[in-house]
């Protein structure tokens, strides 16, 4: 595997690879700390693409400014040798001075309105401004033909998606489902805040979508005061829900009682980690 730092030699490397190879470039934007969720999309990147590469960068502008910018787990070398293993052809793991040379708060940025603003954008107020910008940066730098993002970060994928198509981008955004371990827990780079109690209650947030989801099945649709009790219960395990919301996968927006292409998503802190999740599940046509 090669490992680029800077934009000119990783331009080099690939259009060298893409001379002596052709092919398609599969590409797997990340933050490091990687995970079996990661690995799984490398494994995904080499049936999509014949020159895989990944890229490790945590990126300032999609942290709010009392989240955890400083004390993300950076772990290059470890990270480089799992992506080898995996048989990742090139990393790019640029500094951000390379990314953002006059820092990020005047840079340009690119953003979704509306899909970018509700869930976790309301949450996090900025985030997905950063996740666009640096993901545009990279679909330049790169210039993948098919980029693999996690399910995990249903609406990040939705919003990606969304930028993809509006800026004419040639680039083919693929889905890779969730890794998850046997207890239901979606892997996650920030489940290693978990401390051992709350990694043994964590699965709970999988548990509860997948409750939320048979109700629905059953015919349950006040999805409101399914949401409403849910929460509730998460409540009383110890975490503090920020959101749980059925919506419609085409678009997000809150689902009706006929919409029948769902999704249900949550967010809920548990100690120091911010835990994500969600279900995609279409109901038989009514
Ligand atoms: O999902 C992530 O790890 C990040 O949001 C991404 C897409 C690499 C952009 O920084």
């Amino acid at each position: 595997m090669i490992l680029c730092h800077s934009i000119t030699e990783l331009r080099a490397t690939i259009a060298q690879r893409r001379l002596s190879e052709g092919g398609k470039v599969a590409f797997v934007p990340t933050m490091g700390n990687l995970h079996s969720g990661h690995i799984h999309l490398i494994h995904e990147a080499h049936k999509a693409g014949n020159i895989v590469v990944a890229s490790i960068f945590v990126n300032p502008m999609q942290f709010g400014p009392n989240e955890d910018l400083e004390s993300y787990p950076r772990t290059l070398q470890l990270d480089g040798e799992k992506l080898a293993e995996a048989g990742c052809h090139i990393l790019f793991a640029p500094s951000a001075n390379e990314i953002y040379p006059q820092g990020s708060d005047n840079h340009t940025q690119v953003c979704v309105p509306e899909l970018g603003e509700e869930l976790c954008g309301a949450a996090r107020p900025g985030h997905f401004t950063g996740v666009t910008t640096v993901v545009s940066k990279l679909f330049n730098i790169v210039q993948p033909d098919v980029a693999l993002f996690g399910q995990k970060d249903f609406q990040q994928l939705a919003i990606i998606r969304q930028m993809t198509q509006d800026l004419c981008l040639p680039i083919e955004i693929k889905g890779v489902p969730t890794v998850r371990g046997d207890s239901g827990l979606a892997l996650s780079s920030r489940n290693g805040y978990l401390t051992d109690e709350e990694r043994a209650k964590a699965p709970r947030l999988y548990q509860t979508l997948v409750e939320i989801r048979q109700s629905i099945e059953s015919g349950e649709s006040d999805f409101d005061k399914l949401c409403q009790q849910a929460k509730a219960q998460l409540a009383e395990y110890g975490f503090t829900p920020d959101y749980l919301s059925v919506r419609r996968q085409s678009d997000l927006k809150p689902a009706e009682a006929e919409d029948s292409t769902l999704v249900i998503l949550a967010a809920a802190h548990l100690g120091k980690a911010r835990l994500i999740d969600n279900i995609a599940f279409a109901l038989d046509q009514k």
